[in-house]
């Protein structure tokens, strides 16, 4: 037990903890890992999406891209707001955050990533999104998905679950319990969002290669 060790003080997660998501990455398609985002982030972020909501600022989300873009509620039924930078402190924070995500990536796993994109997403009791996949049919930048979740003292009875639907396995359910990230193969990976029966908030983004 090192309680002195730099990582513990500052908001980048350790080499190590980069090294587990990456290394199940690689081998399985997906990685979940609790703790990714420090507790007092997690809940500066939660506040800001709640607030969003709150204010009626969130827009109902959108499938597909291009001519086909539309609302299809029963689809995907989220709202939404993208993140920029100098938004707020939180926002700057979790950006950083993920930088250091993208360069390990990069490194790791040679992905030649060059860019991310994030926004909140808000899903009140019932709101589903329907089984998809993140790349779009004549896009093919968005490599990498990544979900941060927002819920403090999320339980199993709340349902939200992200179901993956990774092919030849078994399906996979994670709860969007609060600080935890859930990562994967945005071409590969056929996913969908359960309903639950409270408030789910989260930060979904894309790591993007450049086109
Ligand atoms: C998405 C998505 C998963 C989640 O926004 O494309 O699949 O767990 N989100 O919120
Ligand atoms: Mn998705």
């Amino acid at each position: 037990m090192n309680c002195t060790h730099p990582s513990a003080h500052s908001d980048a997660p350790g080499e190590e903890r980069h090294g587990r998501i990456l290394e199940a990455l690689h081998d399985h398609g997906w990685s979940e890992q609790d703790n990714f985002l420090p507790p007092d982030l997690t809940l500066s972020l939660a506040l800001e999406c709640a607030t969003l909501a709150a204010a009626g600022t969130l827009a109902l989300a959108r499938v597909s891209q291009g001519a086909a873009r539309s609302l299809q509620p029963d689809v995907r039924g989220d709202r939404i707001h993208w993140l920029e930078a100098g938004q707020s402190d939180a926002c700057d924070r979790y950006l950083a955050i993920m930088e250091t995500l993208r360069v390990a990536l990069n490194r790791r796993l040679f992905l030649g990533l060059e860019e991310y994109e994030s926004h909140f997403a808000f899903y009140a009791p019932g709101d589903a999104y329907l089984r998809h996949r993140d790349q779009f049919r004549h896009d093919d930048r968005r490599t990498v998905s990544v979900v941060v979740y927002l819920n403090a003292d999320w339980l199993p009875e709340h349902g939200g679950e992200l179901r993956l639907h990774p092919e030849g396995l078994r399906m996979w359910d994670i709860s969007p319990v609060g600080s935890r990230i859930a990562v994967f193969l945005s071409a590969d990976m056929l996913h969908e969002v359960l309903p639950a029966t409270r408030d789910r908030l989260s930060l979904t983004g894309w790591f993007r290669r450049r086109a």
